[in-house]
């Protein structure tokens, strides 16, 4: 299926590696011009070489100029962060047609550890920068007739996990937030608004997890990645290529009447109807 998405801009937070890197490869393939950030300057250019690569594949294929890919080594949660983003050069300003907002996810713990800081870190890393970003895009893109916004949430804020205190929290201040957005006057201006829901998928992040895991209880590492596959109808954990399929179709314009949605990606682990 043609994606009819060539030639927008994307920006595409958390993106050197993981959930928002299978993203921004779905959208490189489809020959979206991508602004990618993360805070690692290494990691990011490497990403964006193999983006370069990706976007150069579709533009051989389509017989068009090479899609851009312009890499902000930046901490996105930070004013500062979000502003290096606006002002990059080569990039479209505030102009994007597509913005994925994605940070690291709090730390895991008992919540009679955390501190009002910790908290405070948490709703700002996973709530409002979010809301910051897309305050900063989202009339633009109505006034342009189309937009596409999705938020890397978490499967916690539909089925709560104890030790993931400051996320089931924090994002589910975002959810009852996008949840007012996607429903208000911009809907109506091509602009839609969705969270993207992973449960487990193989990144760094799901394998810190599980190396935390090995630690605290002397198992085995492979012990634990088997028996929590294993609790997966599936059998095994979504890959970042999979995640990123759902961004690029979300992003088009044949998505254009899903909005406001909270869309579950874990292999049939959430056991309720709805
Ligand atoms: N993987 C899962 O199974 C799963 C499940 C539920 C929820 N999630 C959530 O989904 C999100 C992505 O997870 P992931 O598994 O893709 O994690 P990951 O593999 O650790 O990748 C995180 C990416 O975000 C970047 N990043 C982190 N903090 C940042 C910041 N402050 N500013 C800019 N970039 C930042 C990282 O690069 P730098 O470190 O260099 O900045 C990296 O590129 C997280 O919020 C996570 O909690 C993941």
């Amino acid at each position: 299926m043609d994606l009819g998405i060539a030639g927008r801009w994307a920006l595409v937070c958390g993106a050197s590696k993981g959930l928002g890197y299978g993203c921004a490869s779905a959208l490189a393939a489809e020959g979206v011009h991508l602004l990618i950030n993360a805070r690692g300057a290494v990691p990011l250019e490497q990403a964006a070489r193999q983006l370069r690569a990706a976007g150069a594949q579709w533009a051989s294929a389509a017989g068009q100029d090479d899609p851009k890919v312009v890499a902000i080594a930046c901490d996105i949660t930070t004013p500062e962060g979000r502003e290096a983003v606006w002002a990059a050069g080569g990039g479209p300003g505030r102009d994007f047609d597509i913005v994925l907002t994605n940070a690291g996810g709090p730390p895991m713990g008992d919540f009679r550890g955390f501190t009002a800081d910790d908290w405070q870190r948490a709703v700002n890393a996973n709530m409002l920068t979010p809301i910051e970003l897309i305050k900063a895009v989202l009339d633009g893109m109505a006034a342009r007739g189309y937009g596409r916004i999705l938020n890397i949430t978490s499967s916690a804020v539909k089925a709560p996990i104890d030790i993931l205190a400051l996320s089931n929290g924090a994002r589910s201040g975002l959810t009852g937030f996008i949840a007012g957005l996607a429903r208000s006057e911009i809907a109506a201006h091509g602009v839609t608004v969705n969270n993207l829901l992973p449960g487990k998928f193989d990144t760094d992040r799901l394998n810190a997890t599980f190396e935390g895991a090995a630690q605290k209880t002397g198992k085995p590492l492979q012990d634990i990645r088997r028996s929590q596959a294993a609790q997966i109808p599936a059998r095994r954990f979504g890959t970042p290529a999979e995640f990123g399929a759902l961004c690029a179709f979300l992003c088009s314009p044949q998505a254009g009447y899903i909005n406001g949605q909270n869309l579950l990606l874990d292999g049939g682990l959430y056991p309720g109807t709805f």
